[in-house]
């Protein structure tokens, strides 16, 4: 541990720390107990064991964290939360034996929420988007992704972006957008997919990365949305404007875009259920991060689980996300979604918040600032009140953190 000397902003002391940094402390989490931690301007200063605590540093503040466990921060590296509308009548259908592709097929589904969302103003999407920001915070969630995808033209999906960005301004929590204009075809494209992708690749997309908009373009690849072809040529103009890929692939079959995703350096491809062995050894041989979302699983009432143990064999890493969206995931709690990755899809508790923060981070580019409670890391942290750093995902039974750090500033949500 290196020695600091000087002042800082806060000094955390008597917390228990999962660091979750596996160069660090013992056990699955990086534990470190009895532990302090200082921050200094945002970012994370010094931690160690608090006998190690320099006997010389000053703090401007100090927190006494009274035996509770200190957390990263949590990120949701996969949401479409902003979006208008409900799609409840959608989940009555499903329960009387209609399948999810053939509500999309008949033009409900992603286009039910598409013309709900059309219809809205900036500020009626914003003031729809913030209830289910407002409870990821609560459940200690410091980082999150947003994607549009749910407007199709490019008044809408800027609006959705817009959306996004102006709830980042309004909240300490950091948001990476992603533009997802190609997540299904819109009604006036309808039999002119290629068309549609000639749209998103030369007037959508360039407008997004102009404005700022985006770091990340996402594409359905589906038999029910877009083929290898048409994501390879969205892959391409993201390529070519300086932006990151990432896949929704192999949820509902595999289509093989796990391997073209792996291809570009995509940062994460995301559900998995029917991803294949040629599949894993693209993932193996590549950074392309494991995204699972339980929650759509469960939602779908899916069967084909997606192949855990060969991830885990194979050393990938496995994050995971709420993929809150109204129609196949409506749930705005990561730790519900650590549960059902535990009870789901035989994850460990220890590697559901491996999949929520060190392998999150990375699934957004940001493993070399946020994810783990590392020095020189942002100040992104989350205090429990718990017994064990199993308990979030073992227990959905009302803790929530008493304190949550955005950039070195506590705040109670
Ligand atoms: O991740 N798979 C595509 N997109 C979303 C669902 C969107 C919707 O049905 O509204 C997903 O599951
Ligand atoms: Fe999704």
């Amino acid at each position: 541990m290196t020695k600091v000397t000087g002042t800082c902003d806060l000094l955390i002391t008597h917390v228990h720390i999962a660091t979750m940094d596996p160069s660090m402390g013992t056990g699955h989490y990086g534990e470190l107990l009895e532990g302090a931690i200082a921050i200094d301007q945002g970012l994370i200063q010094w931690l160690g064991a608090a006998e190690a605590l320099p006997a010389n540093l000053q703090p401007k503040a100090t927190l006494d964290g009274q035996g509770q466990w200190l957390m990263p921060g949590l990120i949701d590296c996969h949401t479409h939360l902003v979006y208008a509308g409900d799609r409840s009548t959608e989940f009555e259908q499903r329960l009387q034996g209609k399948s999810y592709s053939d509500i999309a097929q008949q033009g409900g589904g992603i286009l039910s929420t598409v013309n709900a969302t059309r219809r809205c103003s900036l500020d009626q999407l914003i003031e729809q988007s913030r209830p289910r920001l407002e409870a990821l915070l609560c459940d200690g969630v410091t980082t999150l992704e947003i994607k549009s995808g749910y407007g199709l033209n490019l008044e809408t999906e800027l609006k959705i972006l817009r959306a996004a960005k102006e709830l980042e301004l309004q909240y300490p929590v950091r948001i990476e957008k992603t533009f997802l204009g190609a997540h299904t075809l819109p009604p006036e494209f309808s039999g002119q997919a290629d068309r549609y992708i000639e749209v998103v690749c030369e007037e959508m997309l360039p407008a997004i990365a102009e404005e700022g908009l985006a770091t990340a373009v996402d594409v359905f690849c589906e038999n029910i949305a877009f083929n290898l072809s048409h994501t390879e040529k969205v892959f391409q103009s993201a390529r070519s404007l300086g932006l990151r890929v990432k896949l929704h692939a192999e949820q509902l079959s595999d289509s093989r875009g796990t391997q073209l995703a792996t291809a570009y350096d995509a940062l994460s491809v995301d559900h998995l259920e029917y991803l294949s062995n040629e599949g894993v050894k693209a993932l193996e041989n590549s950074t392309t991060v494991a995204t699972l979302l339980p929650g759509a699983f469960y939602f779908l009432q899916e069967t084909q689980r997606p192949p855990v143990e060969k991830l885990r064999a194979s050393g990938i890493p496995m994050a995971l996300a709420t993929d809150l969206n109204p129609g196949t995931s409506p749930f705005t709690s990561l730790r519900l979604i650590m549960n059902m990755a535990c009870t789901l899809f035989g994850l460990t508790p220890s590697e559901a918040l491996a999949g929520v923060t060190i392998h999150a981070a990375r699934a957004l580019g940001l493993q070399d600032q946020e994810g783990m409670i590392k020095k020189g890391h942002t100040a992104n942290l989350t205090l429990w009140p718990i017994q064990s750093p199993a308990s979030l995902a073992a227990s959905l039974t009302g803790e929530t953190p008493s304190l949550t750090f955005y950039r070195g500033e506590a705040r109670v949500n």
